[in-house]
């Protein structure tokens, strides 16, 4: 970085301080979330919901029947048909998918679920050609933090990722939706409402037995993983055996909502003032691919605005001023560019924004890009971390999904190594040598993982166990 001149060279130094997170840090967070994972499990609460799912147990690979499942994530929806065969965990899977109009996600509560409806019942016409069908067992991924006190039943806490729909927070989700579905007369009855997250586990673990945590990397960030009953003092009142499993949905995107850890920048705290839920979503923010690229976004646009740094001088910057115009993956192609003169991202800017740069802004540009992908990374390492120290797993492997985890680069790679800067591994032996703990691409979790958990509902409820089931009746 020889001829950056000293302006710009300064900048790029006091962005690397601002966004880089060392081990220190690192281990600090993490215990500061071991911390809140348990209250979120006590009876006065946290602000991470640590919210019960009523999934009971892992998959054996045994599970057999022909279920569906809609995911409604935060960009598409999506209906699979799954067909879970009497080979062991191994399954056949149809599925469409649909766009979730942008203009839903801040519009009326009934057009939402209307469209829902409307795309399953032509995934159902569509596969089975007007065939007279048994009524169909459905898992729905409703990827949002929900108060589950049954499994076919869900509270929505509040909408994260983007979402403002009136009238649904702090409402059961199950009867809106069925009533949409009956009003079409397509013979679905619900059988279990889960998150990703779970789901990612659940489907994660029908292939591998070492599987533990299921987590998202993408629009929005979460995990899930199995606890005890009796280690989850806020459903003691139930009775439930202390030695039942419960897979519990952390939903730590909510981590640190009171701001007394995270090293936040003051992007970061620009995104959640003009964020729908300002105050929530604190870590999310900070690593989710929703915000990466608004964070990037915010920071160039605070360089150019000020009159002693010299960036895009002279240019309208018009359309890097608009919120949100910049998603991750245009972070990803910034970090991707091939090039050491960083060509590509110079028609990135000139294409997309008609900003024409300059090599030095251009290095500062792949900089920033770096740092934020980087942080996001070694931060989402705290929360995968913290449960495995929780939980006394000193090897397991965790099932992760999400745009970012499969996309964005190094990704991967950073997480390990904050992960291994945690937990005080020793180094490898051989770059072979597998990791005690090992984050890994999972199973499609919303599809598969939600025809297992409604199987493995069904399969309790024949066995007598009610435990968190509202409509018994449908379980047949
Ligand atoms: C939601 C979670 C979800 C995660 C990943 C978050 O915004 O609150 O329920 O698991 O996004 O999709």
């Amino acid at each position: 970085m020889a001829d950056v001149p000293k302006d710009l060279l300064q900048q790029i130094e006091r962005l690397e301080k601002l966004f880089t997170v060392d081990a220190h840090m690192l281990k600090k967070v993490t215990d500061h979330f071991i911390t809140e994972l348990d209250k979120g499990l006590s009876v006065e609460g946290g602000s991470i919901p640590m919210n019960p799912t009523w999934c009971m147990g892992f998959p054996t690979g045994d599970e057999t029947g022909t279920f569906l499942a809609l995911d409604m994530g935060g960009t598409n929806l999506r209906v699979c048909e799954i067909i879970l065969t009497d080979q062991k965990s191994e399954f056949d899977i149809i599925q469409s998918k649909y766009r979730m109009p942008e203009e839903l996600k801040t519009g009326e509560s009934d057009e939402l679920w209307e469209y829902i409806a409307d795309c399953l019942q032509q995934f159902v016409e569509t596969h089975h050609n007007g065939q007279k069908l048994d009524e169909l067992h459905l898992g729905f991924t409703f990827s949002f933090p929900a108060t589950q006190d049954y499994i076919d039943h869900g509270v929505l806490q509040r909408w994260t990722k983007g979402f403002d729909i009136a009238g649904v927070e702090g409402e059961n989700v199950v009867p809106m939706f069925e009533a949409a579905i009956a009003k079409r007369g397509v013979p679905i009855k619900l059988t279990a409402l889960i998150n990703d997250t779970t789901g990612t586990m659940i489907a994660s673990a029908y292939t591998d037995p070492k599987m533990k945590i299921g987590c998202i990397f993408g629009t929005g960030c979460n995990a899930a993983y199995m606890e005890d009953c009796g280690s989850i003092p806020k459903l003691a009142h139930m009775n439930l055996p202390k030695d039942m499993p419960m897979a519990i949905n952390c939903e730590w995107g909510a981590f640190d909502n009171e701001h007394k850890v995270l090293p936040r920048t003051q992007y970061d705290i620009i995104v959640d003032k003009d964020s729908p839920r300002p105050g929530q979503q604190a870590f999310e923010k900070m690593i989710a691919g929703l915000y990466l690229g608004e964070i990037f976004r915010l920071v160039l646009v605070d360089l150019h605005d000020n009159k002693e740094i010299h960036i895009f001088e002279g240019q309208n910057i018009d359309k890097l001023r608009k919120a949100y115009t910049l998603d991750s993956s245009f972070l990803s192609l910034v970090e991707e560019d091939p090039f050491e003169n960083l060509s590509e991202t110079g028609d990135l800017f000139s294409n997309k924004l008609s900003i024409t740069t300059t090599r030095p802004e251009l290095e500062l540009i792949r900089r920033l890009a770096e740092l934020i992908g980087t942080r996001a990374a070694r931060l989402s390492a705290c929360g995968v971390a913290a449960i495995a120290k929780k939980k006394g797993y000193k090897t397991c492997h965790v099932g992760a999904d999400g745009s970012v985890f499969n996309k964005y680069p190094h990704f991967k790679q950073r997480g390990a190594v904050a992960l291994r800067e945690i937990l005080d591994w020793p180094a490898k032996k051989s770059p072979k040598e597998e990791d005690p703990i090992e984050i890994l691409a999972a199973e499609d979790g919303s599809g598969v993982g939600a025809a297992l958990i409604a199987a493995l509902t069904l399969k309790r409820v024949k066995e007598g166990n009610f435990a968190g089931i509202l409509h018994p009746e449908k379980y047949k």
